[in-house]
């Protein structure tokens, strides 16, 4: 009986050290109303990017849901607006496996939307699922399409400055190496989806970094943000289905709410002060420190100038200086009340936005990044 005691005491010690230390989630604080002001989530239909579009919206945000499924994004739409009690949370197309999309999405985005205050690339996947995409599609979801939708929007971030960027990374970085040589190569297996993950997180701390460096000056910074081990459909939803039954009681158990994993996206993006801290990676809300890989400038400088390639920027389509129209005042509530939720159109899938510039020639670089302490 004692034993069994013992047993049960340690159980409970054991289980409430896991859940300090990994399952409750500190809250984010920053900036209270966000009225005037708009935010683009993308990936808002589940998980994370959609407790993250629903605190956006409580502060009075107009929210863009920028996701692949009309039918996903549309409902979490509704769900938000009922939720938050503000009506100006859309539902946009977006579908970052496919470089189309993205411009289309960015030209529909720049066409109707006069402000960009917040950009949070949450959007993500674990596995290839079923397809059999010639390229690397991890790669291309988790970071090739969310720096095309950078490059594409950073006019109307810049013309909203001081306005900040997100990239929904992962601890699973540590485990990443690039391999330049073959960064698109095609994932298959589960071995391979396991390290093309790290490998795609690793990009997102490397491109938050370099993107950095590449605004200083511009009153727009940039963060790398893990959220946190997160009880959502990210890995579950690849997991066999005997096995189901088994692990997602086990999930709710030791792993975060996606509200809880919201949290450190959240205080990237609306924490006061921050700004020195442009290009660093967060989690716990707090700045962290990462390893030698993840702040190698010289690394983070080749990924961009792959990723340009990747992207479809070639040096022949750089853009235009940019002319956008001034945006609204963001104290000024927005002068639009009725929701827009036009599919982009894809006919035009290669037409390049007027005032998209190159981000590599927006500021100078700067060769050697100190890491400032925290
Ligand atoms: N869960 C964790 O423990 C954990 C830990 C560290 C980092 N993260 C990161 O957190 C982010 C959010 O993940 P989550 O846990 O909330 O997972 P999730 O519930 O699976 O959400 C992922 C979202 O990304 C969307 N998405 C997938 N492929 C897309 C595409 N091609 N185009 C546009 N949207 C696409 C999904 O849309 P559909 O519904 O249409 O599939 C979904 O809305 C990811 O970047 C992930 O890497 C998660």
């Amino acid at each position: 009986m004692e034993a069994l005691l013992l047993g049960a005491g340690l159980l409970l010690g054991a289980y409430v050290l896991v859940y300090y230390n990994l399952v409750k989630a500190p809250p984010c604080g920053g900036i209270a109303s966000l009225r005037g002001r708009t935010a683009v989530v993308t990936g808002a239909n589940s998980g994370i990017g959609k407790m993250t579009a629903l605190e956006l919206a409580r502060r009075g945000a107009r929210v863009v849901l920028a996701c692949r499924s009309r039918e996903r994004g549309e409902a979490a739409a509704f769900d938000l607006r009922q939720e938050s009690g503000n009506n100006e949370v859309i539902f946009m197309a977006l579908d970052l496996a496919s470089l189309a999309s993205v411009r289309a999405f960015a030209t529909a985005f720049l066409s109707s939307e006069p402000r960009l205050d917040i950009l949070i690339h949450n959007a993500g996947i674990s596995s290839c699922g079923r397809t059999h995409e010639p390229f690397n599609l991890l790669l291309r979801v988790n970071h090739i399409g969310p720096f095309l939708l950078t490059h594409l929007l950073l006019p109307r971030l810049k013309t909203c400055a001081p306005s900040r960027v997100v990239v929904v990374s992962s601890a699973a970085h540590r485990r990443g190496h690039l391999d330049f040589t073959r960064l698109d190569r095609p994932v298959v297996g589960w071995q391979q989806e396991l390290r093309a993950y790290a490998d795609s997180k690793l990009a997102n701390v490397l491109f938050a970094r370099e993107l950095a460096t590449q605004l200083e000056g511009t009153g727009v910074t940039c963060y790398a943000a893990h959220p946190g081990p997160v009880n959502s459909e990210l890995f579950l939803r690849h997991v066999p289905g005997w096995l189901s039954p088994l692990l997602r009681p086990l999930a709710w158990l030791v792993l975060r709410t996606p509200r809880g994993g919201a949290q450190t996206p959240l205080y990237c993006a609306l924490q006061e002060g921050i700004e020195p801290l442009s290009g660093r990676y967060f989690a716990n809300c707090h700045v962290e420190e990462v390893p030698p890989a993840a702040r190698d400038d010289r690394a983070a400088h080749r990924l961009w100038e792959a990723s340009k390639r990747l992207a479809g920027l070639g040096p022949g389509q750089d853009a235009e200086p940019d002319e956008d129209p001034q945006p609204e005042d963001p104290g000024t509530p927005s002068s639009r009340s009725s929701p827009l939720s036009e599919e982009p159109t894809v006919s035009e899938p290669h037409a390049i936005p007027h005032n998209s510039p190159d981000l590599s020639k927006v500021t100078h670089r700067i060769q050697v990044k100190t890491e400032p302490e925290p």
